[in-house]
């Protein structure tokens, strides 16, 4: 069975007849998100972007599993090669829990990455929300909902969409959250260039274009406007990403493949976050399957929207 958030009390696994010594395992699964509408503001003083997005979550996943142990946090990742562990957002959402409500036990943490690495996907975002949901039930701290929203922005601007998943506006760094309804299952392909693109270099590109819009209660009409035609189901007239020209301009094949998209009969294309992985909406899943066939030379993913960022998995 399972839960989304705000986490259920533990289907943790313990065996009656063993001793304490026998280990409680969770798994969990964390979902990547796509961005259908990525605005850029002004800069802000703490140097960040005030931004305004649509963020929607996609059945493309990552699998977690965590068991506790005597003291140490402890990271294994057999499908990805993760970098230095103290980078690792797992281990950084583990450490920061542990440190902050001076829990003294640990836990041993698997990683099962099937969402790509740095693509725009937030799929470390989305492994730092549900590691701080996933070791909230396991070590049973009883956090509020707000306890995770303030750990969460903490290890960066997507987590704390991550930990709530589904269809959102969201606004500040990306922090302020306003769940809408959810959108009815669409499906998409995505395609995954092997390109590297750093986010802090796009929100610094000269060719970022940044609106000056007026915000009124917090908000640019346009905004306000993209929401509305989201909430109306007009899914195909939400699409934009501020980012793109700037991406495009280093890397123009992603323009080609956006165009190819389109060619193949998604009703609109984009990038997602700061890119490369760029997403077509599709009639339904049969057409998504057949136009991913026209991109060989690329790693592709045939997703639909999923009202949720992270299950806990029984
Ligand atoms: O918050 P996160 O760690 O994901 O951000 C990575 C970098 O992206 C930041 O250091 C900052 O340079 C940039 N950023 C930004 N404004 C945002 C989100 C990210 O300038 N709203």
């Amino acid at each position: 069975m399972a839960c989304r958030f705000p986490v259920r009390q533990p289907g943790i696994n313990i065996d009656m007849k063993a001793t304490a010594t026998v280990a409680a395992t969770l798994t969990y699964r964390s979902f990547a998100k796509i961005n259908l509408y990525l605005q850029v503001l002004d800069r802000r003083p703490d140097g960040y972007h005030n931004i305004e997005t649509l963020f929607q979550t996609i059945d493309l996943s990552d699998e977690l599993s965590f068991t506790a142990s005597p003291e140490e946090i402890t990271l294994e990742c057999a499908s990805a090669d993760l970098g230095p562990l103290e980078n690792n957002l797992v281990y950084r959402a583990a450490k920061l829990l542990k440190e902050r409500f001076q829990y003294q036990g640990g836990a041993h943490i698997t990683l099962d990455k099937h969402i790509p690495v740095a693509s725009g996907l937030a799929g470390g975002s989305g492994n730092a929300a549900t590691t701080l949901q996933a070791l909230n039930t396991l070590w049973e701290l009883n956090l509020t909902q707000q306890d995770i929203l303030d750990c969460a922005i903490e290890l960066g601007s997507d987590v704390p969409y991550c930990a709530i998943g589904g269809t959102v506006a969201a606004t500040g760094r990306g922090e302020i959250l306003q769940p809408l309804a959810h959108i009815r299952e669409r499906w998409f392909l995505l395609l995954h260039p092997d390109i590297q693109v750093s986010t802090p270099r796009v929100y610094n590109h000269p060719q970022l274009s940044r609106s000056n819009e007026d915000r009124i209660d917090g908000r640019t009409t346009s905004f306000t406007m993209a929401i509305g035609t989201l909430n109306k189901g007009a899914l195909a007239d939400v699409f934009y990403n501020a980012m793109e020209i700037a991406v495009f301009s280093e890397y123009p094949q992603l323009a080609v493949m956006k165009q190819r998209l389109l060619d193949g009969g998604c009703a609109a294309s984009l990038m997602s976050g700061s890119g490369p992985t760029l997403f077509g909406l599709c009639k339904n899943r049969e057409h998504a399957e057949e136009l991913a066939r026209n991109f060989p030379e690329v790693k592709t993913s045939v997703v639909a929207s999923v009202p949720y960022g992270v299950l806990q998995v029984d």
